[in-house]
């Protein structure tokens, strides 16, 4: 069994209100099984305006649920109309930040700088990144897949300690796959998975190679998810549409539970 515990993350984009993510959040607490809970941990990341109250919903009921952040900027404070930081993301209790989405790199102009600005602002920050990287579907037909991630992890983590790298999460997210319905293959997603560790392990070492967690992404659900999720190399999902739906967030938080 892998030693590394699985990570399953629900990215809810740029969907529920504050008060549409008290109840979600409310029903996934009642969605998990109870009892040990502990083989899988479940991240969800609210919009900004909806951390506060889920927040509160995951403390005042002890609900082992990590709090997770969609994005950041890279500096503490500043003239950065619009942006939020680091340091505020942190007092809110947020313990996972996305970085480099693939929409944000493709939609809002978020280029490889910054996603490694904010890499490291998270870690400074005491955050756990969870990192983005994927192929868009003319680069996986031109067969450079491995060579896209890996260079936009090399980008990402530069400047990262062997330390940091070990407990970082990279979520390696085929942009084709995305919303679409479409999965890569449990064997492709093993083959960039390890391409990925084989990367860090040549970079940070050996030790950051067997931590680092490697996350799938691209149209998880609760039916395809034990699949993808039970390769050796893949430790969790990060879920975007069926993340929503409480019981089939759960389910996929099921099937990734190590057997
Ligand atoms: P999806 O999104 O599960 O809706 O494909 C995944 C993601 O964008 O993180």
């Amino acid at each position: 069994m892998s030693p590394r515990r699985p990570l399953v993350s629900g990215n809810w984009k740029m969907h529920l209100t504050h008060l549409e993510a008290i109840q979600v959040v409310q029903k996934l607490s009642y969605a998990l099984e109870r009892g040990p809970q502990g083989a899988v941990e479940v991240s969800v990341h609210p919009a900004f305006t909806a951390l506060r109250s889920v927040q509160t919903v995951l403390d005042a009921d002890e609900i082992s649920v990590a709090l997770g952040a969609q994005d950041v900027h890279w500096e503490d404070s500043g003239p950065w109309t619009g942006e939020v930081s680091p340091v505020m993301l942190a007092k809110l209790g947020v313990r996972y930040v996305i970085v480099g989405h693939s929409e944000r790199r493709q939609h809002l102009g978020e280029t490889d700088g910054w996603v490694n600005r904010k890499l490291r602002a998270t870690l400074r920050a005491g955050m756990t990144p969870i990192c983005c990287v994927g192929e868009t579907a003319e680069q996986r037909d031109a067969g450079r897949t491995e060579e896209v991630v890996v260079g936009q992890l090399h980008a990402a983590l530069a400047g990262v300690e062997p330390a940091e790298a070990a407990r970082l999460v990279v979520a390696y997210e085929p942009i084709w796959a995305i919303g679409t319905g479409r999965t890569a293959t449990p064997a492709d997603a093993q083959a960039v998975a390890a391409a990925l560790r084989v990367a860090v392990g040549e970079r940070w070492g050996p030790d950051a190679a067997g931590g680092v967690r490697i996350q799938y992404g691209g149209s998880v659900n609760e039916r395809n998810a034990a699949d993808l999720v039970g390769q050796p190399d893949v430790d969790g999902a990060l879920v975007g549409g069926a993340s929503l739906d409480p019981v089939a967030f759960a389910a996929v938080v099921a099937a990734a539970r190590p057997r």
